[in-house]
């Protein structure tokens, strides 16, 4: 079971970033924490790129391995995201999307996702605990 964690635009931000929505934590904090309490192996990337994500992607296709993925704003219009996401489902592989916050419970442009349509499932509105399910999902749909 080989897991990538992909993290999009202004998530690099976290700890200075709207604090009242995101939290206060940085995403490295989230990233040290998730290693110590999940206790398993998983690689982490952030970019602020649409392209750099896809290829990202595709690498995991690649690499048979499974995906879970905060698409930050790309969540709402990035239909490039969304076929690499497809093509990775199609191949056999799990993908989870996350978000720290609930974006259906915040403005109206937050209420759709065009990712949700091409992954496994998604969690949202639960801040870094997001992360630790989606883990936590994947290792039980391994068998591990
Ligand atoms: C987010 C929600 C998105 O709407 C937003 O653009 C983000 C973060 C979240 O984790 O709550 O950048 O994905």
């Amino acid at each position: 079971m080989q897991i990538v964690i992909l993290n999009g635009p202004n998530l690099n931000m976290l700890g200075q970033r709207e604090p009242e929505i995101y939290g206060t934590e940085t995403l490295e904090d989230i990233n040290q924490w998730l290693k110590t309490e999940s206790r398993m192996q998983f690689q982490w990337f952030q970019s602020n790129s649409e392209g750099e994500l896809i290829d990202l992607i595709q690498k995991a296709q690649i690499e048979k391995s499974d995906i879970v993925i905060n698409p930050g704003a790309f969540t709402h219009y990035s239909y490039g995201l969304h076929d690499a996401l497809s093509s990775h489902r199609a191949a056999g592989l799990f993908s989870i999307e996350c978000h720290l916050s609930n974006p259906a419970a915040r403005e109206s442009f937050r209420q759709n996702s065009v990712i949700s349509p091409a992954v496994t499932g998604t969690i949202a509105g639960l801040g870094k605990n997001v992360y630790l399910h989606a883990l936590r999902e994947i290792k039980s749909r391994r068998g591990n």
